[in-house]
This record gives structure tokens, C-alpha cells and sequence, in this order.
């Protein structure tokens, strides 16, 4: 197996509250793991502690095999391109059309010439069901459309893996199937992803493996095809009766 990014004993403490006691996890090359885990039981500090947003009190980050626990900024640069963070909101530049928010990436980090950027934008926007929105600036679309639209700017380069972080919380219904369209198809040209939400029913729909947040540990992670077994454990944290 070819694991992408390794999570070993990783412990952080805020003041005296000490959020992670021991978490260790992998994630294989392809896969979609989902974290499930209630309000400020630290799944957005680990997702950040990945991209070196964060550092552990304790513990090791491997990438590609490589320690990057203690790595600094400029090590963390290009690890950055490599792990997305899709975090809530994906905060668009307002003065700035579709079409230019998409191209910033692309002229800050990549050789490509404007026709060839212009062309990826349009296969993009095309791909998530949002072509024909490139003139406009982000405050004339919805909520939902802004946050597609933050999203394929988050993955624009290409990475390989991407940490979504609740990208469907305050989503309706239409929007967050168009969501998880995206990551399904991101994951189906072979992205590797960790998926942290509280909707139950897209991390069933999307991910390969469930992993549970509780009390600074992973208290259990369940395999896809074990989840139907499970329904016990997923109707309780879908009722929201997460500790
Ligand atoms: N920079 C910070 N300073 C102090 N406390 C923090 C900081 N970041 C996170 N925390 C605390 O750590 C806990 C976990 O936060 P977070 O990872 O954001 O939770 P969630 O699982 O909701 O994403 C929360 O209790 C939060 O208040
Ligand atoms: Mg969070």
C-alpha cells in the first residue's frame, strides 16, 4: 500500500485544554478518509496542522515518507502545493471576476501561458458545472455557487491531496450535491483526500473509510464496506449525539 500522509501520536494542547491525546492515522494514495467528530474536538487544528499552519506538541507528520513535523515556512511552501485546504468559506478576492481568481493561482505558481490558463479555467468551470460565470465577480453569485468556485480555485494546481474542511456546512441540498460531485470527481482522477464534516450522509456517499474524533482520540475508524454494519454507530452520530 502507498501511504500518502501519516499522522503519529500527534498531541496539541490549547492553555490547559489539550485538545488531541493521541492521534495517529494513514492515508493511502487514492483514498477518501472521512473525519467525523464534534465542535472543537480539533479537526480543523490537525487538518491545518498538516499544511504546517500548526505545529503538534507532540508526535510526527510524514508526507511522501518525509518528516515535515518540525519543517518551518519556507520548507512548508511547496508541500503547500502539493495539500490543499479547502477550508469553510474558500474566501474568494471580491474585487476580482471568477475568471481572474481562478487565473491567480495559475500565473503566481505555474509557467503556463495565458491561452493555456485561460483554457484550464474554461475546462474547469466547464467540469463543475459553472461555465459561463467567469466574467462575473463573486458577490452577484450564491452562496453555494461561491463556494464552488473556491473550491476549484483550491485545486487548480493540481495537488495530490486535498483536505476539505466542512465544505458543504451551511450548504442547501442542490449545493452540496454539486460539492460532492466535485469531490467525486477529484477523487475518481485519483485525488487523495481527507473529508472533515458533520453530514453524515456525504461522507457515506464519498468516502472509502470514516474515521471518529472523540476526546483527543480516533475512537474508531470503519471501513466502507464494513458501514453498513454500523448503522447503529452512524444513526447516532448523524443524530448529531456526537460528545
Ligand atoms: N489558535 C487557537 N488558540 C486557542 N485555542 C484554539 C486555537 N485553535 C483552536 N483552538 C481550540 O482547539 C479546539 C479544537 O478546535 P478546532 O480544531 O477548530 O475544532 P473543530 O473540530 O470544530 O474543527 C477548540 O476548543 C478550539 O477552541
Ligand atoms: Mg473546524
Amino acid at each position: 500500500m502507498d501511504v500518502l500522509l501519516e499522522v503519529r501520536h500527534f498531541k496539541k494542547k490549547f492553555g490547559t485544554k489539550q485538545v488531541h491525546r493521541d492521534i495517529s492515522f494513514q492515508l493511502q494514495k487514492g483514498e477518501c478518509l472521512g473525519l467525523i467528530g464534534g465542535s472543537g474536538s480539533g479537526k480543523s487544528v490537525l487538518l491545518r496542522s498538516l499544511i504546517g499552519l500548526e505545529k503538534p506538541d507532540e508526535g510526527e507528520l510524514f508526507f511522501q515518507g518525509q518528516n515535515i513535523s518540525n519543517f518551518n515556512e519556507e520548507a512548508f511552501i511547496p508541500v503547500r502545493k502539493k495539500i490543499a485546504y479547502v477550508f469553510q468559506g474558500g474566501a474568494l478576492f471580491d474585487s476580482m471576476s471568477v475568471f481572474e481568481n481562478l487565473a491567480y493561482p495559475l500565473r503566481n505558481h505555474t509557467q503556463l501561458t495565458e491561452p493555456e490558463i485561460e483554457k484550464k479555467i474554461l475546462d474547469l468551470l466547464q467540469e463543475f458545472g459553472l461555465a459561463g460565470n467567469e466574467a462575473l465577480l463573486p458577490s452577484s453569485l450564491s452562496g453555494g455557487m461561491q463556494k464552488r468556485v473556491g473550491l476549484a480555485r483550491s485545486i487548480i494546481l493540481g495537488p495530490e491531496v486535498i483536505l476539505y474542511d466542512e465544505p458543504t456546512a451551511g450548504l442547501d441540498p442542490f449545493n452540496t450535491r454539486k460539492i460532492e460531485d466535485m469531490i467525486q470527481g477529484l477523487k475518481k482522477k485519483g485525488t487523495t483526500s481527507v473529508l472533515v464534516t458533520h453530514d453524515m450522509p456525504v461522507a457515506f456517499q464519498v468516502c472509502d473509510r470514516i474515521a471518529f474524533l472523540k476526546e483527543g482520540y480516533i475512537a474508531e475508524v470503519i471501513d466502507k464496506k464494513d458501514l453498513r454494519q454500523e448503522k447503529g454507530l452512524l444513526h447516532q452520530f448523524s443524530q448529531g449525539e456526537i460528545p
